[in-house]
C-alpha cells in the first residue's frame, strides 16, 4: 500500500488531520488499533475554544456541533460562601461550547466512512520506520492478521500517550521530556440530571476541588477531587453526591441528582516531549504532550497542533517546500507550553494540597481572579483560546 501521508491513531487529532489534508487533496490513510465501538464510547472532555469549533466548521462539521453543542458565556470560580462569573465576551470577545469530545470523534468517523480516505481499525504491531529518510514507512498487522506495510511521505503520530510514535521521535538525537505527576486524581461521574447551573463551577473547597460540567440539557457531568490511591468500588453513589453536595454548597442553590450511568477515576499529570518531529515523523495531540484537565485543553491543543501539521504538509508535498514542516515543532510547542502552564495554573490554583499556608496562596489568588479584571481577562484568554499563530 501506498499513500502520501500515513497517520496512527484515529483520535480526534488524527481524524481531523486526515481530513483538512483530504479537503486539500492530499492522500492519506488512517490505521486505528482499537475499535470504532471502542473509539466512539470512550468518554473525554467536553469544552471546545471558538477557533476549535471554528475549524470543525470549516471543515464541514459543523452541524450537529451547533445543533446539540451548548454555547457558554462563561464559568463560575467557587469557594466557600462566594460563586462568581467571569463573562467571557465581556472579558474577552469569546465564548466556548460543550460539546463531548466522544462526539466530535462520531463525527469525524462518520465523515471519514462516508466517501473519505481509508480508516482501518483494529490493526495491531505498528511501528513507523526510516523516518529519517524522504520515503518513510508503517508496518503493521491489519484486521485479519495479514502483516501489512503502508508506504508514506510522511507520517503523523496521532497515537495518543501510548502510542508507538513518540518513543520513535525520543531515540533521535534531540529527545527530551518533561514531567509533573499531581498529587491527586479526579473522580469523574456522567449522570442522567438536568444541570443544576448555567455555566460550568470550578469549586475550591477545604475538602478539595470539584468541578460541575454537563454534556446536555439532561446529562451533568460532575468531578471530584481525591487520592490517586482511591478505588472507584470504594465510592458509591451516595457517597459521591455527598461530596458534591458539601463541596458545591451555596445559600439558595440546590444539586440535583440522578442515575450515575458512569464513573472512574483519572490520573492527573503534565507530560511534554519535544521535539514533536523526527525527519518525517510529526507528533500531534497526546502522543506530543498531556494536560490535567482542568483548564480543558486537552482536545483544542491536539486540534491547534493538526491545524498546523496539516498547513506545512500541505506546503512540503504540494509545493515540496521545507519551511513550514521545519519551523512546525517550535511552533506547535510554543502553544503547547502556554497550554501546560495554563491547565498547571488552574490545577495548582484549585486543588486542595500541601498545608495552610499553600490553601491561603490559592484563596488570595482565586479573590485576585475574581475582583481584578485584568486578572480575570488573562483567564479568559486562555480559557477560550488564544489565536493559533
Ligand atoms: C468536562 O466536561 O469533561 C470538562 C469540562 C471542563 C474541564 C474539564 C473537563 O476543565
Amino acid at each position: 500500500m501506498r499513500t502520501q501521508v500515513g497517520i496512527i491513531g484515529a483520535g480526534p487529532a488524527g481524524l481531523l488531520l486526515s481530513r483538512l489534508l483530504t479537503l486539500q487533496g492530499i492522500d492519506n490513510v488512517v490505521l486505528e488499533n482499537r475499535s470504532r465501538e471502542y473509539v466512539e464510547a470512550r468518554i473525554r472532555a467536553g469544552i471546545l475554544e471558538q477557533h476549535t469549533v471554528d475549524t470543525l466548521t470549516e471543515v464541514g462539521l459543523g452541524d450537529r456541533l451547533h445543533r446539540e453543542g451548548l454555547e457558554h458565556h462563561g464559568i463560575y470560580l467557587q469557594h466557600p460562601g462566594t460563586r462568581h462569573k467571569l463573562d467571557f465576551p465581556e472579558l474577552c470577545g469569546r465564548t466556548v461550547w460543550v460539546y463531548g469530545q466522544t462526539e466530535v470523534t462520531k463525527d469525524l468517523i462518520k465523515a471519514q466512512l462516508d466517501g473519505g480516505p481509508p480508516l482501518l481499525f483494529e490493526v495491531s504491531d505498528v511501528i513507523p520506520e526510516d523516518v529519517d529518510s524522504d520515503s518513510p514507512r508503517i508496518r503493521f498487522t491489519d484486521a485479519d492478521g495479514n502483516p501489512q506495510v503502508l508506504e508514506c511521505d510522511a507520517v503523523a503520530g496521532t497515537d495518543g500517550f501510548h502510542g508507538p510514535s513518540r518513543a520513535v521521535v525520543q531515540q533521535g538525537p534531540t529527545g527530551r521530556t518533561w514531567e509533573r505527576t499531581y498529587p491527586y486524581a479526579w473522580l469523574g461521574i456522567l449522570a442522567d440530571a438536568a444541570p443544576a447551573t448555567d455555566e460550568l463551577i470550578y469549586a475550591w473547597h477545604p475538602e478539595g476541588f470539584a468541578l460541575y460540567s454537563m454534556r446536555s440539557p439532561k446529562v451533568s457531568r460532575l468531578y471530584l477531587q481525591v487520592d490517586p490511591s482511591e478505588k472507584i468500588e470504594d465510592w458509591s453513589d451516595d457517597r459521591i453526591w455527598d461530596n458534591l453536595a458539601t463541596r458545591f454548597a451555596l445559600d439558595g442553590w440546590e444539586l440535583t441528582t440522578g442515575t450515575v450511568t458512569e464513573k472512574s477515576i483519572l490520573p492527573m499529570r503534565s507530560f511534554v516531549s519535544a521535539p514533536m518531529r523526527r525527519g518525517r515523523l510529526f507528533l500531534a495531540g497526546d502522543a506530543g504532550h498531556i494536560v490535567p484537565p482542568t483548564g480543558a485543553k486537552g482536545l483544542n491543543l491536539a486540534v491547534a497542533d493538526v491545524t498546523l501539521l496539516a498547513q506545512a504538509l500541505v506546503r512540503l508535498l504540494q509545493e515540496k517546500q521545507n519551511d513550514l514542516v521545519d519551523s512546525y515543532s517550535d511552533r506547535a510547542l510554543a502553544r503547547v507550553w502556554r497550554c501546560t502552564h495554563f491547565s498547571w495554573f488552574m490545577t495548582s490554583m484549585l486543588h486542595r494540597s500541601g498545608d495552610d499556608f499553600d490553601a491561603e496562596m490559592q484563596l488570595s489568588q482565586l479573590r485576585r481572579v475574581c475582583s481584578s479584571e485584568a486578572a480575570a481577562r488573562e483567564l479568559a484568554e486562555n480559557y477560550t483560546g488564544l489565536p493559533i499563530e
